[in-house]
């Protein structure tokens, strides 16, 4: 078997080193070690593949569990890895297959070929998994144990036939862990540029393949296809979000309930929120247009207003600051926007008090960003809670911004009609909105912003690479500025 020390695709595609993943073992040794953990071993299980109900296919291609694929890059499903946190040396354990796996998945690797695959010290097969973890007589397993708190869903425990026979400790890992990934490396900013960049490119084919009477998923196809056939993301991040006209306000459209099956409208405005998936890596952009090409006055007013919420955020943003006054920042810019465009009227203070801005963005500024498109790491001990307020109480997290950290900026309005309906029964509210003209923006959709970015030393670094002003927007649609991003 031929080795290859890279993840990658080929040609035009990036070479994740499998230094990322040995670094990240060290970083989590080295972590543990800190906080005074001696001779034991970590313990992960990798996920296994979902089948297709009781059928004999899966639900997708199998994409590795994300704690897992962050410490050891392994693609392949049913593998267990440990860490031994005295020595630093890593061992996988994978299933023992069948011959017949060789007539009808191809090659068997064998376990040196593993080992040279995932160049880790040790690898034995998961029949053998007590008697190779006795050999190394830990004083404690450490499994991870611990709920996502973007899902309320449970990480997935290591457990094997014959874990009894070991003290286990699930209370450490989780937390370590997940604060360890809230950090990126350079090795990993390097594959979350690629794919960011990959994913701008995809944008901004769409951008110019969208005209009224195409569908929305037309252009979901679009991108997952330069995506893939271009760039080697087998994956997408999430599901892609392509709403035309008043689909651009339903938050999480493109669900099987609501499949990006409308055909696009002349006048419409493009909410498309997607992002490619490499070795794991997330992208998560959205671009927001006219499907013509050319924006109307209001069109232009809501997309200015939230650029500029945009643009706030990318400007004040660095370590030190937090991620709540962001989102302050962020919602006071878009109000005052409104204010001036006539939708709104009053006191921007007095809307920031009641809230208003929650109904025109019902979610969060932004979130991590990572292996996972919510990435981990929102709400650990010893770190700012959930705040209760309306509106803020969305964000993913609170944290006070850190060197390392990447995250998206992702701010919007939207024109809801529950949220609308609410505004104006709520005198509280509806004193601040201008009636006629809001009733104007009933069924516009929305508009989002989305980039991906950077928390360096001196600010924002923003990895994504798309027209963004009205102006570069309408060029290029034209077909002008092909050399510009
Ligand atoms: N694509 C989901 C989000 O923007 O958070
Ligand atoms: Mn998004
Ligand atoms: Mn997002």
């Amino acid at each position: 078997m031929s080795i290859k020390n890279t993840l990658n695709l080929g040609d035009n595609t990036h070479s994740v080193p499998l230094e990322l993943f040995a670094l990240n073992r060290r970083r989590l040794v080295d972590r543990l070690r800190s906080v005074g953990v001696e001779k034991c071993l970590v313990l992960l299980q990798g996920g296994d593949e979902v089948p297709f109900n009781d059928t004999d296919v899966t639900v997708n291609v199998f994409r590795q569990e994300s704690y897992f694929m962050w410490a050891f890059g392994v693609l392949e499903p049913g593998v267990y890895g440990t860490v031994d946190i005295s020595t630093g040396k890593s061992t996988l354990f994978i299933p023992r297959l069948p011959e017949s796996y060789a007539i009808w998945m191809g090659p068997l690797l064998t376990l040196q070929d593993f080992k040279n695959k995932y160049q880790v010290d040790e690898c034995f097969y998961l029949d053998e998994i007590v008697q190779k973890i006795q050999e190394k007589q830990p004083d404690q397993l450490l499994t991870l144990k611990g709920i996502n708190s973007d899902s309320g869903f449970e990480a997935v425990e290591a457990k094997f036939d014959g874990i009894d026979k070991f003290k286990v400790n699930n209370t450490i890992l989780f937390n370590e862990i997940a604060e360890l990934r809230v950090f990126k490396t350079n090795l990993e900013l390097e594959v979350l540029r690629y794919v960011a960049k990959a994913s701008s490119e995809a944008h901004r084919k769409v951008m110019r393949y969208v005209k009224p009477g195409r569908s929305e998923y037309q252009c979901e196809s679009q991108f997952m296809n330069h995506c893939y056939a271009e760039r080697g993301c087998r994956h997408v991040s999430y599901t892609c979000i392509c709403g035309a006209g008043q689909n651009g306000a339903i938050l999480h459209y493109g669900h099987a309930a609501a499949p990006n099956d409308a055909f696009i409208k002349d006048g419409d405005m493009c909410l498309f929120d997607m992002g490619g998936n490499y070795f794991g890596y997330a992208a998560d952009i959205t671009c927001s247009y006219p499907a013509n090409g050319k924006f109307t006055a209001d069109q232009k007013l809501i997309y200015e207003a939230v650029l500029k919420a945009n643009k706030a955020v990318q400007g004040a943003a660095k370590p030190g600051v937090s991620w709540v006054d962001m989102h302050l920042l962020s919602s006071r810019t878009l109000l005052e926007a409104l204010k001036t465009g006539g939708i709104l009227k009053g006191d921007v203070d007095e809307m920031m008090k009641h809230s208003l801005g929650y109904y025109f963005q019902p979610h969060g500024l932004g979130h991590l960003l990572g292996l996972d498109v919510h990435d981990v790491g929102g709400y650990l001990p010893g770190q700012p809670e959930r705040p209760s307020q309306t509106g803020i109480n969305k964000l993913r997290f609170a944290r006070i911004l850190q060197k390392g950290m990447f995250v998206t900026i992702e701010p919007g309005c939207y024109f809801i009609d529950p949220l609308l309906d609410q505004i104006l029964a709520d005198s509280k509210l509806s004193q601040f909105v201008v009636p006629e003209v809001l009733n104007r923006f009933r069924g516009f959709g929305g508009v989002r912003i989305e980039d991906d970015v950077y928390i360096g030393e001196n600010g924002v670094e923003d990895y994504t690479r798309v027209p963004r002003t009205v102006e570069e927007i309408e060029r290029w649609m034209a077909g002008l500025d092909d050399d510009k991003y």
